[in-house]
């Protein structure tokens, strides 16, 4: 019987000198995810990559006096052990600049051009000359060049246009038809309601004004601009638009592109576009992840808040880390990355729930029958429960699995894991084994622990995927069949006679006070900016936030007035909000912190003023909920008796951002 094909995707990642543990994050995911199809018996296709293509690339290879090509091969080398050290099971690897992939995406420009989807029109935009480089209006600093300064002036370059806007209206229909197809489910609103409904604007997909790309083969001077080379990765991967698609035939339509939100809008309306124009089968999903953040800010590189995967895997093994991430966060919600909930984690639900339950199992068979259990012959009150919750622990795994809820799976699993030491609990071996006429019992009541064990470390699998081979070594189970995922519904498949062997601790529980002070200092080390600031001020917040709120007296004491932390913050980018005439979303930057900030002055400040400005911040202010993200602070304005309202800032204009007001 031909097994059914499933092809789950990561988005092609931009060769950075440091992946960071978010992006992390989105592979573990969809590693996850691919190594439970496959253990559910589908023929799996997991593509991963790097996006090497584009203006920055070529500006930092060059500033390393190095070409393009030969600085990402660079990068590419410490990815792919990135993902080794992480157990990532990727089937395929795809670099944009691998041969077969040029060919195809110039294949796909040239038909996209020759049916009328692409035309040739021109682009306006503030362009930098010493940069050579383009920005909107949001990307401009003060009104001048982000890279280094200097005045910018509108210009018109001739471009390649894809006629996005032909497709809106199919686009909407084939959305509100297939609400499977963009999930989390809210994003398909967003899309539609933010993007789709106030109409489409053809993409400019060339440009003249740098070379690191694939050259527009019938019009040299133009390259083909970041979306149509990108998304394309997930078709030309499986030999599309080459000599054999093989693979395109055997696993398109994808069942699942995983992909970050910031992306989402590239994925659920350019790409299905795209898909269209060439007559091609739409994935049936888009899954749109959140962020990890750090202190509400998003973590990346150019923030300075990064936390090596490296360094995490060095300390605590690299399932601990799978676990954290898969755990501690919703898939599709932004979660925060801290250090002590890591290991607040690693003590409770590792070491505590899963390897203390596998190392006293393995103890009381060792210490009351010598390692070799005899078959089984009594047996408990207890065992039913433990049976029927066992059994039906893989369904429910399931049907988290298919929605991709990783955390809620891990959350069905561990009721079976602490169903079982509760089980111990109350069976009590340490008193059976006083009476002779019990060991009959005692013998029942640990096999059934162990076999819980062994279902248990099945299904744990996709999650963890080192952890099952060091449970199966101690409980001495080495037949293929027990490991199978299916085995795990039925009870009892256990040999009867088990002999098994005490070996190293799984999981050691983690000294969290000293712990913490040495994790902080390796990441610190691993950064190129510190860390330790971040974290006084985190801890500062927190005291603010865990003290009570006072009734607002007449007059207040100076202790109460030095409660409120006042910072200078410079605000770096700033946009309106959709649906909110008084709402701009700004970006301050206060010392190494980026925060976004919410703040009603829109009537009074454009955008474009705003940008510069340096701003005094409520900094220590509990963060708020505004327009469907948090708002992390409040920008300081004076109000007068009509409401009109003028920012407060400092008198000398170029006083450093993170300065105290006080
Ligand atoms: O966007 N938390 O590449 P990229 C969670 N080349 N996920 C994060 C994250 C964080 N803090 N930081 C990054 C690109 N990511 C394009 C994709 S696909 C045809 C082209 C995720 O390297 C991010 O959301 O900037 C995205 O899904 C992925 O890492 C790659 O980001
Ligand atoms: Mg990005």
């Amino acid at each position: 019987m031909e097994r059914e094909k499933y092809y789950i995707t990561t988005p092609i990642y931009y060769p950075s000198d440091k992946l960071h543990i978010g992006h992390s994050y989105c592979t573990v995911a969809t590693d996850a995810m691919a190594r439970y199809k496959r253990l559910r018996g589908y023929d799996v296709m997991f593509l991963t990559g790097t996006d090497e293509h584009g203006q920055k690339i070529e500006r930092i290879a060059e500033k390393q006096g190095m070409s393009p090509k030969a600085y990402t091969d660079k990068i590419v080398v410490g990815i792919k052990e990135l993902w080794k050290t992480l157990n990532i099971s990727y089937d395929k690897f795809i670099r944009t600049t691998d041969d077969y992939h040029i060919k195809a995406v110039q294949k796909i420009f040239k038909q996209l051009y020759d049916q009328g989807d692409i035309y040739k029109s021109a682009y306006e935009g503030w362009y930098c000359t010493p940069c050579e480089s383009f920005f909107t209006e949001h990307q401009l600093v003060d009104g001048k060049c982000p890279d280094c300064g200097r005045s910018v002036e509108m210009v018109k370059e001739e471009s390649y246009f894809f006629r996005l806007s032909k497709y809106q209206d199919r686009i909407i229909q084939y959305m509100e038809q297939n609400p499977e197809f963009l999930q989390p489910n809210t994003r398909q609103n967003e899309m539609i309601n933010n993007f789709l409904k106030p109409g489409l604007e053809d993409l400019a997909v060339s440009r003249t004004s740098f070379q690191w790309g694939i050259p527009v083969e019938f019009d040299p001077g133009h390259i083909v601009y970041v979306w149509i080379d990108a998304l394309s990765n997930y078709i030309t991967a499986l030999g599309y638009g080459s000599d054999d698609d093989s693979l395109f035939k055997k696993y398109w339509p994808a069942n699942v592109h995983v992909v970050g939100k910031e992306i989402v809008r590239f994925h659920s309306i350019i790409w299905p576009a795209m898909l269209m124009a060439l007559d091609i089968p739409l994935p049936k999903q888009i899954f749109g992840h959140g962020w990890l953040v750090i202190n509400g800010g998003k973590m990346s590189k150019s923030v300075g808040n990064v936390v090596d995967p490296n360094v995490l895997v060095d300390k605590y093994g690299v399932d601990a880390i799978r676990y954290f991430l898969l755990r501690e966060i919703a898939f599709g919600q932004d979660g925060n990355f801290n250090n002590e909930a890591l290991i607040q984690r690693i003590n409770s639900d590792l070491a505590n729930d899963l390897g203390n339950l596998v190392s006293r199992t393995v103890g009381m068979i060792e210490k009351y029958f010598g390692g070799q259990l005899p078959e089984k012959q009594g047996g408990t009150d207890f065992d039913a429960d433990l049976e029927k919750v066992a059994t039906q622990t893989t369904e429910k795994v399931e049907a988290a699995m298919e929605k991709m809820l990783f955390s809620d799976a891990l959350i069905e699993l561990w009721n079976l894991i602490r169903r079982t030491n509760k089980y111990i609990d109350e069976t009590q071996p340490w008193i059976l084994i006083k009476e002779e006429d019990k060991h009959p019992d005692l013998a029942a009541a640990l096999y059934h622990v162990a076999e819980s064990i062994r279902i248990i470390s099945v299904l744990i699998q996709p999650f963890m995927p080192n952890t099952p081979e060091l449970i199966w070594k101690q409980l001495g189970i080495t037949d293929e069949a027990l490991k199978t995922w299916d085995s795990t519904k039925q009870w009892g498949l256990l040999s009867k006679t088990l002999k098994v062997e005490k070996g190293a601790v799984i999981f050691p529980r983690i000294d969290m006070k000293k712990e913490l002070e040495e994790l902080e200092l390796a990441i610190k080390a691993s950064q190129s900016t510190s860390i330790a600031n971040q974290a006084k001020e985190e801890e500062k917040a927190q005291e603010a936030k865990s003290a009570d709120e006072p009734e607002i007296p007449e007059e207040i004491t100076i202790e109460d007035f030095i409660k409120v932390q006042l910072k200078v913050g410079e605000v770096i980018a700033s946009e309106t909000v959709k649906k909110s005439k008084k709402l701009l979303r700004n970006q301050v930057k206060i010392g190494e912190e980026v925060r976004v900030i919410f703040s009603g002055i829109s009537p009074w400040y454009t955008p474009e003023e705003m940008v510069g400005k340096k701003v005094i911040v409520a900094y220590n202010l509990k963060p708020r909920k505004m327009m469907g993200e948090l708002s992390y602070g409040m920008i300081l304005a004076a109000d007068d008796e009509n409401g009109n309202l003028s920012l407060l800032t400092t008198d000398k204009a170029d006083f450093p951002s993170g300065s105290e007001v006080g």
